[in-house]
């Protein structure tokens, strides 16, 4: 017989754009994710949520929120590029295919604005989310040091959506 699936979801989060009254629970979400000097403020979360040049979608369960997501689009030498500014998903809901879920809405939403690749930064002992950019195809281009504290390199990681 085969094992349960226990900790995968058959019924997905739905993917909803994030609102304005969803800040607190977002903050207090990306607290429990990053250590203190690499979560956002809620100033800077607020910004990057609701720029106008950002996507932020909320993964929502039975009215729980089960993570979030936010890409801001940039020029490149004339090209539109995708900037993943975070993805978080509690800890407990972790391995359910959340995150997967979320970035795929947000390449979605990248190709659908016709951005030519999407970027990101992730700190060098972040596992968890190198692997899992790596199994979404991002390939990793280059180490910047000191990105994260003054102390804790970053690795950039790109995808190309198209030519
Ligand atoms: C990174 C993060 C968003 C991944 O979300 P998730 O919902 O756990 O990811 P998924 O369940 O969709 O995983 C998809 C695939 O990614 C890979 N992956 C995800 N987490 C992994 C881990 N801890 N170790 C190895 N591979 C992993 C696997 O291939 C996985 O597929 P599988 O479970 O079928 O093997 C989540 O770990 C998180 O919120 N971390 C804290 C915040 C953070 O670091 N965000 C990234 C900032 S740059």
């Amino acid at each position: 017989m085969l094992p349960p699936r226990s900790k995968r979801v058959d019924n997905q989060p739905h993917i909803r754009p994030a609102a304005r009254e969803d800040l607190d629970a977002l903050f207090a979400l990306d607290q429990t994710c990053f250590r203190p000097g690499i979560a956002y403020s809620k100033t800077e979360l607020r910004y990057f949520l609701f720029h106008p040049r950002s996507i932020s979608v909320v993964a929502e369960d039975g009215g729980s929120i089960a993570g979030f997501a936010i890409v801001e689009f940039l020029l490149e030498e004339g090209r539109r590029i995708g900037h993943v500014i975070t993805i978080d998903v509690p800890a407990a809901l972790r391995r359910t295919g959340v995150g997967r879920l979320l970035m795929d809405a947000l390449l979605d939403s990248c190709r659908e604005s016709e951005a030519a690749a999407v970027r990101l930064e992730v700190a060098v002992d972040n596992e968890a989310a190198i692997a899992f950019y790596q199994r979404l195809g991002f390939t990793q281009m280059g180490r910047m040091r000191g990105y994260y504290m003054g102390k804790l390199d970053a690795l950039t990681m790109r995808l190309a959506l198209q030519g």
